[in-house]
């Protein structure tokens, strides 16, 4: 797919599809009210009619019967302007990108993407948007809500619907939208990887598998890989790790990326990521039901390889260690039971409640082999609870840490990119849920608080550092389809990550 900016009179470009903006009105505006005038009013017909409010995410199109060179425009709504937002335009982006590919045509034109001072976001730009904002929430919006999966269909494949094509129409050339542009472009590409990874089903995506895609990652965007297997995570006493991966015919990986954009010898961020590739639970087996869901238990980790990927693809100053332990859980002769004790890489006596609290278990051992990196800031990430998505739905990740400044940067990042998260708390008192009459600690710390009592194991492990949690089991898949992100993997957390690392 191309993707570019091109310089030309709306009215003049040669184009199947043209799509047009328009904020919630009564009359039409800006560039919907040129295009009326050469319609001869049709578009102020449909107004007047209540044929088209200009509602956000409405659409409606036109057949424009060679008045302009656009064989038709696209009508989208971005709703009232005095409520607009970036992640409004994203959305209304995304879903009239959708709205031509459901067409079946194959070029977009879009002119969502001019600077206030031309676009009809001029008066919406009250909270401050550049046009490097706008052209980058275009750029995602489009590409973002533009992506398939469809590796594994054999049949028909010449139905599957394609576009070639999109054409960002602006009235004069400015760095501010090249800029927006090629950022949203290498952002997306990164939450494409990310996606697949997570959509390949679990007989594809082993840790094998993510421990190869890391590797070629890394080589095309210039981060160093390097890639522990189980002999060195014995060596290193990785306990917790090994005993997750303990009943697994699938050999265990542990991946280690390094980004140095940086200053020579400044501290690190670190990103932790889950990547289970499939989670049955172990011993403490899942119920069959939605057992499927499992295979996108490794998408913090997938999160974790693709944020760094765009670190490094957009050059940002900054260093960035990822880290991602790689294993399945499964049950086995040979798996880990509830009752085991096992000491994890820090010397901590673990005592296993349910097998099925693995990802807090790999996590520990990813945590402590951070240690030697002394980062400056630690984020993980992990579809970790069942009940965060009790907590907050799946419209927010869960966040919880030990830093007001770290949280607040993520928060922000948060509203920024349009992944947003909502902090729980992490009082000591959640701590003594915890304890063990055995062992240092337990996986499971009973019913109430799940993701708080998860959070305050890994604590345990996030040693000195300042330290954020996200939980993305709410967050990580979408069931429905919303405008930028279709049916199935979201890749949550790699533009959180990018919009974190840019603000450092
Ligand atoms: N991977 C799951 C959490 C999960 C659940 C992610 C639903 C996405 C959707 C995790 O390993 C798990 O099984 N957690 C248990 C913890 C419990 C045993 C303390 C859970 O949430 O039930
Ligand atoms: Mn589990
Ligand atoms: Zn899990």
């Amino acid at each position: 797919m191309k993707i570019y900016i091109k310089a030309e009179a709306f009215e003049k470009h040669k184009t199947g599809c043209l799509v047009v903006g328009s904020f919630e009105s009564k009359k039409t505006e800006g560039l919907v009210k040129v295009i009326d005038k050469r319609l001869n009013g049709l578009i102020s017909k449909l107004f007047k009619d209540k044929d088209f409010e200009g509602k956000l995410k409405q659409t409606r199109l036109i057949y424009t019967q060679g008045k302009i060179p656009a064989e038709r425009v696209l009508l989208v709504g971005l709703g009232k302007e005095k409520e607009f937002t970036i992640e409004k335009l994203r959305q209304a982006s995304g879903g009239s990108s959708r709205a031509v590919k459901d067409l079946g045509l194959k070029k977009i034109s879009t002119s969502l993407a001019n600077p206030p001072s031309v676009s009809p976001l001029k008066k919406g730009g009250k909270g401050g948007l550049s046009a490097y904002d706008i052209s980058k929430a275009v750029t995602e919006g489009a590409i973002l809500s533009l992506y398939d999966f469809t590796s594994y269909r054999t049949e028909k494949r010449e139905e599957i619907k394609r576009i070639d094509e999109i054409v960002i129409l602006i009235e004069k050339e400015n760095k501010e939208i090249k800029k927006g542009l090629d950022e949203g472009i290498k952002i997306s590409e990164a939450v494409y990887i990310a996606r697949d990874m997570i959509n390949h089903p679990a007989n594809t995506a082993t840790p094998t598998y993510l421990a190869e895609q890391a590797k070629r990652i890394a080589k095309k965007s210039g981060i160093r890989c390097k890639i522990l297997d189980r002999a060195d995570m014995e060596r290193l006493k990785m306990g917790a790790l090994l005993a997750v991966a303990r009943g697994s015919d699938e050999p265990p990986k542990f991946i280690i990326m390094e980004y140095n954009g940086g200053k020579k010898g400044e501290p690190p961020v670190l990103i932790a990521g889950k990547g289970l590739t499939f989670d049955s639970g172990g011993i403490s087996i899942k119920p069959s039901e939605k057992m499927e869901e499992m295979k996108h238990d490794m998408a913090g980790g997938a999160a974790a390889i693709c944020a760094i990927k765009a670190a490094a693809d957009l050059k940002l100053p900054v260093n960035v260690v990822s880290l991602i332990p790689a294993t399945e859980n499964m049950p086995s002769g040979k798996a880990d039971k509830p009752g085991d004790v096992v000491k994890a890489m820090s010397g901590k006596t673990i005592e296993v409640i349910s097998t099925d609290a693995e990802g807090r278990m790999i996590l520990a051992d990813a945590l402590t082999y951070g240690e030697r990196y002394k980062p400056k800031a630690v984020i993980d990430l992990a579809t970790l609870t069942g009940a965060v998505i009790i907590a907050l739905g799946y419209h927010a990740t869960g966040l919880l840490g030990n830093d007001k400044n770290l949280i607040e940067a993520i928060k922000k990042a948060g509203e920024k990119s349009g992944e947003r998260v909502w902090e729980l708390p992490l009082w000591e008192e959640y701590e003594e849920q915890n304890k063990s009459d055995i062992a240092d600690v337990k996986n499971v710390g009973g019913r109430g608080g799940g993701t708080i009592t998860a959070a305050a194991f890994l604590k345990k492990f996030a040693g000195k550092f300042k330290w954020v949690h996200l939980d993305i089991a709410g967050t990580v898949w979408e069931y429905n389809g919303k405008p930028y992100v279709p049916k199935g993997a979201v890749g949550v957390g790699v533009r959180l990550l990018v919009e974190y690392l840019k603000n450092l």
